[in-house]
């Protein structure tokens, strides 16, 4: 699949699976250098809906023992963020105490990963990092340390491997710039 339709808009492959998978092997073993062997059982926080297919690939390759939960936040409206986000689903479990990996599957203005940033300290996470698939440097304004970056791309909209147009295109295997 070279392009595809979703609703009003054409989107082509910008990122096919298998780069997709040796960026994320790449970003597990840096995890894994900084986690095995620990003690404690790190959270995963996956933050629905986009980082659902990260998060799966993602903790195949981690090798320590950790546990996911679930949280999710929502800020977009289409193609452009709203710049409010909104916790429409609290998390799965109680963290107080627990060192939290966010597992996000973009960064882009960071208005998200400020709020959690936030919430895991309201919480009382003992530390919280944060890795993401996708960042958009040139859209990220905030200072909040990216601890694991899979991969940097342009300031355009994506979809695929999780990311969606208005819910649509998570599913696809590929990600797929917006063709205009
Ligand atoms: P931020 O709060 O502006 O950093 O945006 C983070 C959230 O917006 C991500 O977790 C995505 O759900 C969504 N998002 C940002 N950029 C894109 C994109 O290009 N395509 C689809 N969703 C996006
Ligand atoms: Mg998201």
């Amino acid at each position: 699949m070279n392009k595809v339709t979703l609703k009003d808009k054409t989107f082509r492959t910008s990122i096919p699976y298998e780069r997709i998978m040796t960026a994320i092997d790449q970003v597990a073993a840096k995890i894994n250098a900084d986690f095995r062997g620990c003690t404690d059982v790190p959270v995963l926080l996956c933050v629905l809906n986009g980082s659902i297919m990260f998060t799966a690939e993602l903790m195949k390759r981690l090798e320590f023992n950790c546990q996911i939960v679930s949280t999710k936040l929502t800020s977009y409206e289409g193609t452009n963020t709203t710049g409010k986000v909104k916790q429409a689903m609290g998390m799965t479990a109680d963290i107080t105490g627990r060192r939290v990996i966010v597992i996000e599957d973009i960064v882009d203005s960071g208005n998200t990963i400020v709020e959690l940033k936030r919430i895991l300290e309201e919480k009382g996470a003992s530390e919280s990092r944060i890795c993401t698939m996708l960042l958009k440097p040139d859209a990220y304004k905030k200072d909040v340390k990216l601890d694991y970056v899979a991969m940097e791309i342009p300031n355009d909209f994506i979809v695929g491997f999780g990311l969606d147009y208005d819910e649509l295109g998570r599913n696809f295997k590929d990600i797929y710039i917006l063709d205009e």
